[in-house]
Parts: structure tokens; sequence; C-alpha cells
């Protein structure tokens, strides 16, 4: 049976560890894997449009001595109505493993039950996680000693989600428990993580000391947040509830003031791509406090951790 990444909760706790242990050590020593996936191809199914996710799993896989495929959904037979069962046992026949991006999470399940051969969720509509796991590195980096790389200093850290409580709310509530780092999202009434998703991470946190929070309260949420994180309001297939969204979401703008109530030295993160004058202020993403672009960068490394961990035949 693969091994499968569609949802942070794949990993156990010191699994999550190993995998940001190892992406820091691709990314410190790139050669040292350059034939780590030699003759191999991965298969990138899209059914959402990407900038990070398609270039980085593409260089990825090629760094590592592999090969990527992009296939957009609607270029495939998917798109004329072939089962997703049926896709994932050819495809399996030919690559080695399969990266997917898609908008009902069911369809990277379904991907996984019939493929002989990983299934990478790329994002969908309930979860990201290679980008959550690429955020925990990122604050593991920012937050080491110079010259160290300790995944231990996420615990009793604070990061403070603020916004919709969306696919991206819940990858970083499940990397949180997993990592032992707090966790507050603030999102409005109609707008707050997926209850199973906040119950599944408390039962983890008790494992881990994490702090699990929900709250509307964007005046006292984002206290003692070390990093606040937002996402757009409208994430890709919701493009007709941007209008209504601008007005349920006013007043959960990521702005100074907002950076204000949060300790001293708080970092911002954002997964990408942002709208200014939004969910964000153009003086706060791209301020001194923004690590975007390094959370971006990392988006490689994390990938070709994922890719190695699950297609490498050691
Ligand atoms: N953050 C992220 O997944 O970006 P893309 O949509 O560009 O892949
Ligand atoms: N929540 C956003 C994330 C994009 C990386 C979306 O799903 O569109």
């Amino acid at each position: 049976m693969p091994r499968h990444f569609l949802s942070v909760t794949d990993f156990s706790p010191a699994e999550v560890a190993d995998l940001l242990n190892l992406a820091n050590d691709i990314k410190v020593q790139p050669d040292k894997y350059r034939g780590a996936l030699a003759g191999q191809t991965l298969a990138m199914i899209f059914q959402k449009k990407s900038t990070r996710t398609r270039v980085s799993f593409e260089v990825g896989m090629y760094q590592l001595g592999g090969h990527a495929l992009f296939l957009s959904a609607s270029d495939i037979q998917i798109g004329r109505g072939e089962t997703i069962a049926d896709t994932a046992r050819v495809i399996s026949r030919y690559c080695n493993g399969i990266m997917a991006r898609v908008y009902g999470h069911e369809i990277v399940e379904e991907l996984a039950q019939h493929a002989s051969v990983p299934i990478i969720n790329g994002l969908s509509d309930l979860e990201h996680p290679c980008q959550t796991v690429c955020d925990a590195q990122t604050l593991v980096e920012h937050w080491s000693p110079a010259g160290t790389f300790d995944v231990g200093v996420l615990r009793g850290k604070t990061l403070c989600y603020v916004g919709d409580g969306n696919n991206m709310a819940h990858s970083l509530l499940d990397v949180g428990a997993a990592t032992g780092m707090n966790v507050t999202i603030v999102s409005p009434q109609g707008y707050q993580p997926d209850v199973n998703i906040v119950a599944r991470c408390k039962l983890l946190a008790m494992e881990t000391g994490s702090l699990i929070r929900v709250t509307d309260d964007i005046e006292n949420g984002p206290r003692g947040a070390d990093c606040i994180y937002t996402d757009v309001w409208a994430s890709m297939g919701q493009e007709e509830e941007h209008a209504k969204r601008l007005k349920e979401f006013a007043g959960y703008m990521v702005d100074e003031t907002m950076m204000g109530r949060a300790n001293p030295g708080c970092l911002f993160m954002h997964c990408l791509p942002a709208h200014r004058g939004e969910e964000v202020s153009a003086e706060v993403v791209d301020g001194p406090r923004s690590i975007i672009f390094d959370e971006a960068e990392n988006r490689l490394h994390v990938q070709k951790a994922i890719l190695v961990t699950l297609m490498s035949k050691h």
C-alpha cells in the first residue's frame, strides 16, 4: 500500500518533525538529494490555478533527478467524465506519484483509494497540508537561534490566523497541533473552521501541549501572537461570493493596528496570492515583519521532502 499525504494528520507528530528536519537538510545540502528520485515521474493534476504549488513541485522533481507532468483537469479525460478511480489506476501504471489540486476533498480521497502510487494533496477545498508544513519550516527558521534548526522552538509560540476558516485555517490547526505550537483562529461567525477539524486538533493538542482556540474577537484574539497569518477572503471556487464576503469580513483586515495587538516582533505570513487592501494592508504584507517570500521559497524544500519521504525506494 502506498503512503499518501492528503492531510497533515496522515503523519504522526514525530513524522512531521522528521519531515521538517528533512526539508531543512534538503535546503542546506541540495546536492545530497540530486538523484533521490532518478527516473521517477510525478503526475500533477490541477482542477484549479496555481503558481507556487505547480512550480515548486515541478522544479522539485527535476532537482531530485525525476520529472513532473502538468495535467490540467480540463485537458485530460477527467474533464469529459472519466472516473476518478479509472484515472488513478491508469496514471499509477505510468507514474510513481500523483499530486492533485482539487475542489472537493473527496476527490483526493478517491484518488488515494484507487491509486497504487502515493497521492499528495496539493490543495483541496478542505485542506492545504503542503503549505502549512512549509509555514512551520519557515517559523522554525525564524525562531531558532542563528545557525540552528530546532523544531522544538514551535512549542509554546502562538500563531494567530485571522480571516476565513478555510483550507488554510484547517491545515494550520493541524500543523500547530502536531508540533505543539498554539493556534488561535479569529474568524467571523459563519466563517469559522470545520468543527470536526477543530475537535481532532484539540485531541492531538492534549498530547503535544499546543493550545487551540477559535474566536470572532478581533480585539483580543491576536493578543499574545508571535505570528499573524491571513489568507484571501474568497478562495478559488468562491469568486461569486467575493462582494458579499468583502462586507462580512470588514474589520478583519490585518493592518498595523492589528499587528500592534500582537507580541513585539510578531511576524506576518500569508500563503499567497494576496489581495492588498482586502485581507491585508500593503503596509503589513510589504513591511519589515512580513516573511512571505521566505515562506514561498520553502514550498520548494518541503515539496522535495514530501516527495522523497513518499516516493524514494529506501
Ligand atoms: N500558496 C499556494 O498554494 O499558491 P499557488 O496557489 O500559487 O499554488
Ligand atoms: N484559500 C486559498 C488558498 C490558496 C493557496 C484558496 O483555496 O484559494
